[in-house]
C-alpha cells in the first residue's frame, strides 16, 4: 500500500502528491499520475481495486488508479488502520470508504482530487475541471436563465459553475439516487463559495478555489 508521501514527492506508489489541504468539507488531496507510472501505482493498490482497474480501458484505468491513489493518500493519513482497505464502487458509481468515512473523487487528465470527511448525516463531493473556457458554449446547457443573465464571463465562469454543480451532484446523489439536471440547482457565486438554491429536500453548501490552473469545487449536502 502507498505510504503517505510529502507534498511534491513521488510516493512509493508512483504518484506525485501535488497538494493536500483542509476544506470546509473535508481533507482534499490532489495527485498527478503520468502514463508511465500507472503500472507502478496500480501494483500498490489493494487487489480488489486492481481487479476493478484492470477491467477498464487504459485512459479510464489511469483515472481510476489516480483517484484511488489520492483517496488512499488521505485515508492513510487520517485513518492508517484502513491503509489496505479496498475502495470499491457502489451501485451508483460512488466510492465506498471504510466505516466512519465518506469520500469523493474527480479526475481530469493526469490529475485527480479526492475529498475525505468523517461519516455523518452529510455527504461530500469534489470536482476538478480546467479553469479555462470549454470548447463549446456550455452555459446554455448547464445554467438556469437567471444564472445566464448574471454571468459576466461565459467562458471560465461557465466551467466554474459546471465544476461546482458536478461536486454538488456527487454529494446529493446518495440521497436522491437519480440523475439531477444541471438546471435543478441554481448558484450565486461569490468569493470562494456558491450559494445554492433548489427544490431538493437538501441543504447544500459549496466551496471553490482555483488550484494550479484547475477549478477545485467541494460540496456538502444533508437532508433539510
Ligand atoms: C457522475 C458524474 C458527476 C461524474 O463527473 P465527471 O466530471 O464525468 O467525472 P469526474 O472525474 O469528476 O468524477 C468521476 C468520479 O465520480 C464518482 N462518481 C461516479 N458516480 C457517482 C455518483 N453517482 N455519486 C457520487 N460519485 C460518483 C466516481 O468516484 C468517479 O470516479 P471513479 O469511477 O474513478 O471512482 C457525471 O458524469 C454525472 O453523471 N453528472 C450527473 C449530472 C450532474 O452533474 N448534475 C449536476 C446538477 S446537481
Amino acid at each position: 500500500m502507498p505510504e503517505v508521501p510529502e507534498v511534491g514527492d513521488v510516493g512509493d506508489a508512483g504518484i506525485v502528491l501535488l497538494d493536500r489541504f483542509e476544506t470546509a468539507h473535508g481533507v482534499c488531496a490532489i495527485v498527478e499520475l503520468t502514463d508511465e507510472r500507472v503500472a507502478a501505482a496500480l501494483a500498490r493498490l489493494p487487489a480488489a481495486e486492481q481487479a476493478l482497474a484492470l477491467g477498464l480501458p487504459p485512459a479510464r484505468r489511469r483515472e481510476l488508479v489516480a483517484g484511488r491513489a489520492a483517496l488512499h493518500v488521505t485515508l492513510g493519513e487520517l485513518a492508517p488502520e484502513f491503509k489496505d482497505f479496498p475502495i470499491l464502487a457502489d451501485d451508483r458509481g460512488a466510492p465506498v470508504l471504510p466505516a466512519g468515512w465518506f469520500g469523493s473523487i474527480s479526475h481530469k487528465g493526469a490529475r485527480a482530487a479526492a475529498l475525505i470527511a468523517p461519516a455523518g448525516d452529510a455527504r461530500v463531493g469534489v470536482d476538478l475541471e480546467r479553469a479555462a473556457p470549454s470548447r463549446q458554449d456550455i452555459a446554455r446547457w448547464i445554467l438556469t436563465a437567471r444564472e445566464q443573465e448574471t454571468l459576466e464571463d461565459r467562458g471560465r465562469g461557465a466551467t466554474l459553475r459546471f465544476s461546482i454543480k458536478e461536486a454538488i451532484y456527487k454529494a446529493i446523489d446518495p440521497f436522491v439516487r437519480r440523475y439531477v439536471a444541471f438546471t435543478e440547482v441554481e448558484l450565486v457565486v461569490t468569493d470562494g463559495v456558491a450559494h445554492v438554491t433548489s427544490e431538493l429536500p437538501l441543504a447544500i453548501e459549496t466551496t471553490w478555489r482555483e488550484h494550479g490552473g484547475f477549478w477545485l469545487a467541494t460540496a456538502r449536502a444533508q437532508l433539510r
